[in-house]
């Protein structure tokens, strides 16, 4: 059994975790700096690069502090080497090559977007490759082929706003502050999804990709036109959303070859109503649906660790002058 000390930083999350071969979540902290970003109504990387200065060091000693042991028990350290944030992430990245150098382990420098696609087989281990993933979060909206470590074939992104952004502007259009998503999910609850004409960009259409611009500009002209209870526009929004990734998933489920599984990540994967609705497509084409609990979904350092474990069980790590990447495809 192997034990890996993960490292998360790219955006507003700080985060530690130590992860076991096994499965095992040993110890985990994160801390949230949305009261920080908040008054900006955004995160503003600077002030989230410092943050992460602040918080990291005592986080990841309060980890391995409740997991009862040293760097001396951990086999690798891995940290989320971009793409994101590129202050936060070198504070991320920079630390752990410090505590790889200092305590003489390999480093492991991890795709922050790998964390999130790899984390269901951290949840379930009877996911076996390939699969089809939905990375759905507030800077990405992927639909990928998981054929492997490290092999990923993507067949669909969006060509201008990420999911999780239409879920955070249209609830900042809403008043619902930030970040959005959670809250608009909770407000979709008390309106009704039929109330609001609001269109569904790109349903049906040959091309593979999202596009969620258009439906953002018609929640703030349905505010604007005074006409709309806010509920009614949250409802309408979140089910055109659902719509247009039911849409363009039975596209790529019909395209794709075999998959063992139907899978969603990325912060917008907590949302429920969404859950529900691609547990509905996967049990139409037969196939298992697996979602992350909710709090392997939005940023976390486990996910991180468990990518950096499935890279170590394979020979696999980085030289210490491994650069950060703020961008990095996968
Ligand atoms: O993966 P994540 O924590 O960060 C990255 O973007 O990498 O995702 C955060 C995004 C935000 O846009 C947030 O509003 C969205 O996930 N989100 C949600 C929900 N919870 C988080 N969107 C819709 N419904 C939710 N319940
Ligand atoms: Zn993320």
């Amino acid at each position: 059994m192997s034990i890996v000390l993960g490292i998360e930083s790219s955006c507003d999350e700080t985060a530690a975790a130590l992860v076991t071969s096994d499965r095992v979540i040993l110890a985990q902290h994160i801390a949230s700096q949305d009261e920080v970003h908040r008054p900006f109504g955004g995160v503003v990387p600077e002030i989230a690069a410092r943050a992460h200065v602040e918080r990291l060091a005592p986080l990841i000693a309060a980890t391995l502090a409740d997991a009862g042991m040293s760097l001396d028990d951990v086999d690798a350290i891995a940290a989320t080497a971009g793409p994101g944030l590129i202050g936060g992430v070198m504070v991320g990245l920079v630390t752990a090559k410090a505590l790889a150098m200092a305590a003489d382990k390999p480093l492991i420098a991890v795709n922050h977007l790998e964390g999130h696609a790899l984390s269901p087989r951290l949840a379930e281990a009877s996911l076996e490759y390939p699969y089809l993933l939905l990375l759905v979060s507030g800077g990405h909206c992927q639909i990928l082929l998981v054929e492997d470590v490290g092999k990923f074939r993507r067949l669909a992104t969006t060509i201008d706003d990420a999911l999780g952004e239409a879920f955070d502007k249209s609830a900042k259009v809403l008043g619902l502050g930030y970040p959005g998503g959670p809250a608009l999910e909770r407000l979709a609850l008390q309106g009704d999804a039929k109330k609001v004409p609001l269109p569904r960009p790109l349903k049906g259409s040959q091309e593979p990709h999202f596009s969620f611009a258009g439906l953002k500009s018609a929640v703030l002209r349905a505010k604007q036109s005074g006409e709309h209870e806010d509920a009614d526009i949250a409802a309408s929004f979140q089910q055109a959303a659902i719509d247009c990734l039911l849409d363009r998933s039975k596209r790529a489920l019909a395209k794709v070859g075999p998959v063992n599984a139907l899978v969603v990540a990325g912060g917008v994967a907590a949302n429920k109503a969404i859950r529900a609705a691609l547990e509905g497509l996967a049990a139409q084409h037969g196939l298992p649906f697996i979602a992350p609990p909710l709090t392997l979904c939005t940023d976390n350092a486990a996910m991180i660790a468990w990518a950096g474990l499935e890279r170590l069980a394979r020979g696999q790590s980085d030289p210490l002058d491994v650069a950060a990447r703020p961008r990095w495809p996968l």
